[in-house]
């Protein structure tokens, strides 16, 4: 299955679940967001009060279950048979992700469910996240890497949540999204950083159907 994978990293805002389901949709791949994952977990982490212990975490994660579920071309997040993709987009959720996605226990498990899921999507898959190119899928045949400035990232992140995008609403969101770019690219495990064979597209001044249109170039001289 390891040859129809793309696998699409970087940083918060940078706009690679966005990008991923719509290079999926025109390719006929099926689209996962392992941010999806760790943002699952998270929430079962807070609604329970587990502590920041990865096997903990993990343990509760099978007993829920935490999983994601493969629904026409994409994976839906669900814990203990719920729904939850709205519910992992909020702060309280946003606040704790990097934290719980800093433990070594937590990155295996989820990797594993990763590899499970890729395994299901036959058509092909572009996965999105932070280490995808690097430890879970260094075998991709195509790894692209999105950046943008910090302050067009936290445009983006503005305008997708439907919040004003003013000077002082774009200056929070981009200390949020530094914050969190910090502890994702200074942990010890799986850091966050392109992989030395990834093509590193910087979108800062592209509309998303430019950068879409980039992706999907490399992809067609891949597959
Ligand atoms: O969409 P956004 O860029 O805000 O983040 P996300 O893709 O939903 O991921 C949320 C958090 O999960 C990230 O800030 C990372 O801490 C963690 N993550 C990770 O460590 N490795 C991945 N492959 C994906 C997400």
């Amino acid at each position: 299955m390891s040859e129809r994978i793309i696998a699409i990293d970087g940083p918060a805002g940078s706009g690679k679940t966005t990008t991923a389901r719509e290079v999926a949709a025109r390719l006929g791949f099926v689209h996962l967001d392992s941010g999806a994952l760790y943002r699952a977990l998270t929430l079962a982490v807070l609604d329970h009060q587990v502590p920041l212990v990865g096997e903990r975490i993990v343990a509760l994660a099978r007993s829920l279950p935490v999983r994601l579920v493969l629904a026409g071309r994409s994976f839906v997040p669900e814990v203990a048979g719920a729904d939850v993709s709205e519910a992992i987009r909020s702060e309280r959720v946003t606040a704790r992700v990097s934290e719980v996605a800093a433990l070594a226990e937590v990155r295996e498990w989820v990797n594993q469910q990763l590899r499970l899921a890729v395994g299901e999507a036959v058509e092909g898959v572009v996965v999105d996240g932070r280490d995808i190119g690097t430890v879970v899928f260094p075998e991709a045949p195509l790894k692209v890497y999105l950046t943008a400035s910090e302050e067009e990232r936290a445009q983006r992140r503005l305008s997708q949540m439907g919040r004003r995008v003013d000077p002082e609403a774009v200056g929070r969101t981009s200390a949020e999204l530094s914050r969190r770019d910090l502890m994702d690219s200074s942990r010890a495990v799986a850091p966050l950083k392109p992989a030395p064979d990834a093509v590193v597209l910087d979108t800062t001044g592209l509309t998303f159907g430019e950068q879409v249109e980039r992706v999907l170039e490399l992809a067609r001289k891949v597959f």
